[in-house]
């Protein structure tokens, strides 16, 4: 039951984290008891912002920060504040100086590997955690908060065994629903096909819709490997014809396996993939997404919608379809690209989060929210050259602003080897990039006085991206009350491994009582 429907406080049960425990994933986030409902936020009931929040002032240092901790989820005064959370502008806004100077004093020095240690709170193997300086209570509390309040992004199993024997071939899809599907892929198509095969026997589903379908490899899996029937919708023509030819490549793999091995024959007929080129308006009902693949079925058809990394507002389409079309009985989304979603429309979608002071995320925290923080620790851990480029981008954005202040934060993507560049060769490449004369006269002086500064754009971007998760977490939890406030039911699951695929929380979402049929949807098969 949703808010609206009990009108009362949502239940709620948060695993402790401590600021100096690793973050494992398992500590962090909601664990919410409740019909059907793994995660849900407590509702204040009633009272001021300062009875229902906690504040916490920075004793030590001068900066004298006020961190809030309350229903609106966290502020702080520098990094959560709109246009201060790219560091590419960290010379041109002076990012660092916006730093209580107690935080400063903290992240100054800090090498690569103590700040995932420290700030990210994922150390390397082994690793005993110290901290060389007392903390300010602030920036404990926020990195406390950060994690106590972000969901668990740790499925229930540790690295995927299907990677222990070859790390670019799962064990657990046969040679041909492996081949033209890298590992990442190949781990995504496995754990939410498998999701929705449960959900669609658990619901009796007579059809999936794989909406965004890209070059179906999903859709192929579902339909060829788990004897589905599904229809796939996706916009961009060359990926469906792509596909296309992937489906056929495929069952003449599959007949050619059949052949040398009859005892594994199927037993019925094969359907590939129904693909249809459309692009879904996230406004307005799609009738192509409705209409069922047989059409005696039609008033009689169940579906089941599905969208792997359904970006911006497809995700939101998604649900809209599921709440308003009765056919559609069955949701499994997992979104991605926050940071495209409408605004207004895409978010907030619930009333409670609506109704949250506070509860905007500008286009930078979107955009912050998408980025993979088990993978960027990784990368602070090993601590590699590739680093250097927040800094050297930086550096350019100065540059740039100089020579045409109106240009802001343009993008410059594809600058190989940087780490192999000195800083002046990176800004004279960025400028070629961007249409500015590569040729300007640098300041060389300058130059080296920001890159001398690298390790602290290295924290500031290690400090937003702390708060990557929470801003995750604030997106789907709007999505998942969305669906509550309506009377459905619904849980986000952690089904992928982090480290390989970061947008890993599957919105599942069903009209009847599953029970604690949910909890099995997330389970490895044996
Ligand atoms: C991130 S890709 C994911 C593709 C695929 N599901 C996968 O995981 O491999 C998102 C796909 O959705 C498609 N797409 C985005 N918005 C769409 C829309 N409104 N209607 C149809 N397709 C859309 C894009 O063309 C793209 O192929």
């Amino acid at each position: 039951m949703g808010p609206s429907r009990n009108g009362g406080v949502p239940s709620l049960r948060r695993k402790s984290a401590r600021a100096d425990e690793p973050r494992d994933g398992r500590r962090a986030g909601w664990n919410v008891s409740g019909a059907g409902v793994r995660a849900r936020p407590q509702r204040p009931a009633s009272g001021s912002e300062a009875n229902d929040s906690e504040c916490v002032r920075s004793g030590s240092g001068g900066g004298g920060a006020v961190v809030w901790v309350g229903r609106g989820g966290i502020r702080s005064p520098a990094p959560l504040a709109p246009g201060r959370y790219n560091s590419k502008e960290f010379f041109t806004d002076n990012l660092w100086g916006t730093l209580p100077c107690s935080w400063q004093e903290a992240l100054d020095g800090l090498n690569p590997p103590q700040l995932a240690t420290l700030l990210l709170g994922m150390p390397g193997e082994g690793e005993v955690v110290r901290y060389r300086s007392v903390w300010p209570l602030t920036l404990l509390a926020l990195k406390s908060t950060a994690y106590a309040l972000a969901f668990t992004r740790m499925p229930g199993f540790q690295t995927p065994s299907e990677f222990l024997e070859n790390p670019s071939q799962s064990s657990r899809l046969t040679a041909p629903f492996r081949k033209h599907v890298r590992p990442k892929k190949q781990h995504e198509i496995r754990r939410l096909g498998e999701l929705v095969k449960k959900l669609s026997d658990l619901t009796g589903c007579t059809q999936v819709v794989d909406v965004g379908s890209g070059q179906g490899h999903l859709s192929r899996f579902m339909s060829l490997g788990l004897g589905l029937k599904v229809k796939s919708i996706e916009g961009n023509p060359r990926l469906v014809e792509r596909a296309q030819r992937l489906d056929q490549e495929l069952l003449q793999a599959l007949e050619k396996e059949e052949k040398k091995n009859p005892q594994v024959a199927q037993t019925g007929p094969r359907h590939s993939p129904y693909h249809v080129v459309q692009w879904v308006d996230p406004t307005a009902l799609c009738g192509e997404l409705l209409l069922p693949l047989d059409s005696s079925q039609c008033g009689s058809a169940r579906l089941l919608l599905t969208g792997l990394h359904a970006c911006g507002d497809l995700s939101v389409a998604l649900l809209r379809h599921f709440c308003c079309c009765p056919e559609v009985v069955a949701l499994a989304s997992v979104g991605c690209c926050y940071m495209k979603l409408s605004d207004p429309g895409g978010y907030p979608l619930s009333q409670w989060v609506a109704g949250l002071p506070g509860y905007e995320l500008p286009y930078r925290l979107r955009e912050g929210a998408c980025h993979a923080l088990e993978e960027y620790a990784k990368r602070l851990q090993k601590a590699g050259p590739g680093l250097r480029t927040h800094c050297y981008r930086a550096a350019l954005e100065m540059v740039i602003r100089r020579a045409r202040p109106e240009l802001r934060r343009p993008g410059v993507q594809g600058i190989p080897r940087v780490h192999e560049l000195k800083i002046e060769e990176y800004v004279q490449r960025g400028l070629q990039r961007v249409g500015l004369d590569p040729h300007l006269p640098l300041n060389l002086a300058t130059l080296r006085a920001h890159q001398a500064q690298e390790n602290r754009v290295v924290a500031f971007f290690s400090l937003a991206l702390l708060l990557a998760p929470l801003v995750e977490t604030l997106i789907l939890l709007d999505r998942l009350l969305y669906l509550q406030e309506q009377g459905f039911h619904a849980e986000l699951l952690p089904i992928f491994s982090p480290e390989l695929s970061p947008r890993n929380l599957v919105l599942v979402a069903t009209k009847m009582p599953l029970g604690q049929a949910f909890s099995a949807l997330e389970t490895e098969d044996s």
